[in-house]
């Protein structure tokens, strides 16, 4: 038959549970070459249930080796999401070998009363084990429903631990010699940054520009409704500003969100990354809680995005950003497979997936020149149907289009158009597109701003074109990076 039926939308390049249910990842550490990733998942379905942590580690951020569940349910409830830290100096006093101990900081969840409290776990074989701490909880409920998240750093300037946790509307910062005892240090938030829903899954870390400059960074994610911003749902803002061990003060003065597309979200960063390395590393749970439930996957539920590093970057009016773009790891499981001739007109621009090995995931790099057009338009599709995004010069603003692209019933938002305003100042302007089967991560000039959204066809989708009206030769370049033959299944 010409026309395949999509049963598998199991991406390549992403990481996904083998099966049932995961949700946001979780104590995220680097240790002894290799980059551990638990989440938040739930072992008897593929909906959201009672939360255990599962864990998988990588050497390459691609290539996961499952390790099965490391932290189940308790008397004190769900283990719901948290983070981890090698505890170099034994500071806790977990160490009971010769190995650093590995400590994970998570949220207690009572499943009846819904409280919620900070407890602790320690591993002293290198995360294959885990014993969580006797006296726990080490921060109990002060009396707010929504105490939770917390994410620890350790931070050098002052010799302690620094633990950031979301409560309801703002964070709270909490610093302690020992990981055990916590004191309150201050709070951020209350009349900072959007609020259209609970905040959830803080992170607070130092970033040096290219210049230097170190300025530290807060992401909060934000639970939202249908209404919220940037486009409903659930989002991750930033903060960026200063931190002098005790509080934090923001010098943002607009909204800013670490992806603009509607399919990331709880994404936090890698702690004990070496100094010489260098980099900030994160990932996000690539879905929104206002239909993760619902997906038309089946077996499993859910994906992480693709790993991300991020870059403190001075803008023309000197106000500060991040870029958040695929980690170069990314580089050594694609090849180069398809370059389109310089000035091709756009018309002439069509990939068919039997040209390129596991057509469907795959890398897009390609250069625009906006002065050449007033809007242009990328789809992906078959002949029934599509997802488009769209660029449009005069507007100011780049769209995603899911509402023709295959199952998309299930969730009135999931129809909805996703947009994100962005005005380019260059004479090109670079753009990285990312699809993995379900999902396409769109990286506008190199991660000034991040469109992520998942989609699900009914028929294999066959093609990637440019819009079919212009002559224009606004393509500078535009090369199709296949995924090589060892990346596939
Ligand atoms: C965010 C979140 C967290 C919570 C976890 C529960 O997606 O709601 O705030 O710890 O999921 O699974």
């Amino acid at each position: 038959a010409d026309v395949m039926y999509h049963h598998n939308f199991r991406p390549y390049y992403h990481y996904t549970p083998q099966a049932n249910w995961m949700n946001d990842p979780n104590g995220m550490v680097y240790f002894d070459g290799k980059y551990h990733l638990f989440y938040q998942y739930y072992p008897n379905g593929t909906t959201w249930g009672p939360m255990h942590w599962a864990h998988t580690v990588s050497t390459d951020l691609f290539h996961w080796e499952d390790q099965g569940i490391k932290l189940y349910p308790d008397e004190l409830g769900y283990i719901f999401s948290g983070s981890a830290v090698a505890d170099l100096n034994n500071t806790a006093g977990f160490k009971t070998g010769s190995e650093t101990p590995l400590v994970a900081i998570f949220t207690h969840h009572q499943n009846i009363t819904g409280r919620q409290v900070q407890s602790l776990a320690y591993s002293n074989d290198k995360g294959d084990t885990w014993a969580k701490y006797e006296n726990n909880p080490v921060l109990d409920n002060p009396g707010i429903a929504d105490f939770r998240d917390p994410k620890v750093i350790w931070h050098e300037a002052t010799q302690r631990w620094i633990m950031v946790l979301a409560v309801y509307d703002h964070i709270r910062i909490y610093s302690s010699p020992d990981l055990k005892a916590w004191e309150l240090e201050s709070e951020f938030g209350k009349n900072e940054g959007y609020h259209g829903g609970v905040w959830e899954c803080p992170d607070l870390f130092p970033l040096k520009d290219e210049q230097g400059t170190e300025k530290w960074v807060m992401l909060v994610s934000l639970g939202g409704n249908e209404y919220s911003e940037p486009n409903g749902g659930s989002a991750t803002q930033y903060f960026i500003g200063e931190f002098d061990g005790s509080s934090f003060v923001s010098e943002n003065d607009e909204i800013l969100w670490a992806d603009y597309g509607i399919d990331n979200y709880a994404g936090v960063t890698w702690s004990n990354i070496p100094e010489t390395d260098g980099r900030r590393l994160f990932i996000g749970w690539m879905s929104n809680w206002a239909y993760a439930n619902v997906v038309p996957e089946s077996g499993w539920r859910s994906g992480m995005t693709v790993p991300r590093e991020i870059k403190l970057k001075k803008r023309q009016d000197n106000r500060y950003i991040l870029h958040f773009s695929p980690v170069d790891e990314l580089n050594t499981l694609v090849d180069p497979q398809k370059t389109i001739a310089p000035e091709t007109p756009a018309n002439q621009i069509h990939v068919d997936y039997h040209e390129i090995i596991a057509g469907g995931s795959y890398q897009v790099e390609m250069e625009i020149i906006p002065a050449e057009i007033d809007q242009f338009t990328i789809s992906l599709g078959n002949e029934l149907e599509d997802l488009t995004i769209s660029y449009s010069t005069t507007d100011g603003e780049f769209t995603i289009d899911r509402s023709n692209s295959g199952h998309v019933t299930f969730n009135n938002l999931f129809m909805r158009e996703i947009r994100c305003d962005y005005q380019a100042t260059g004479a090109t302007l670079p753009l990285t597109l990312l699809v993995d089967q379900n999902s396409v991560e769109l990286f506008i000039n190199q991660g000034e701003k991040v469109m992520t959204a998942l989609f699900f066809p009914r028929y294999n989708y066959k093609f990637l074109r440019l819009d079919g009206n212009t002559q224009s030769k606004f393509v500078k370049s535009l090369t199709i990076k296949a995924l090589k033959k060892s990346m596939i299944r």
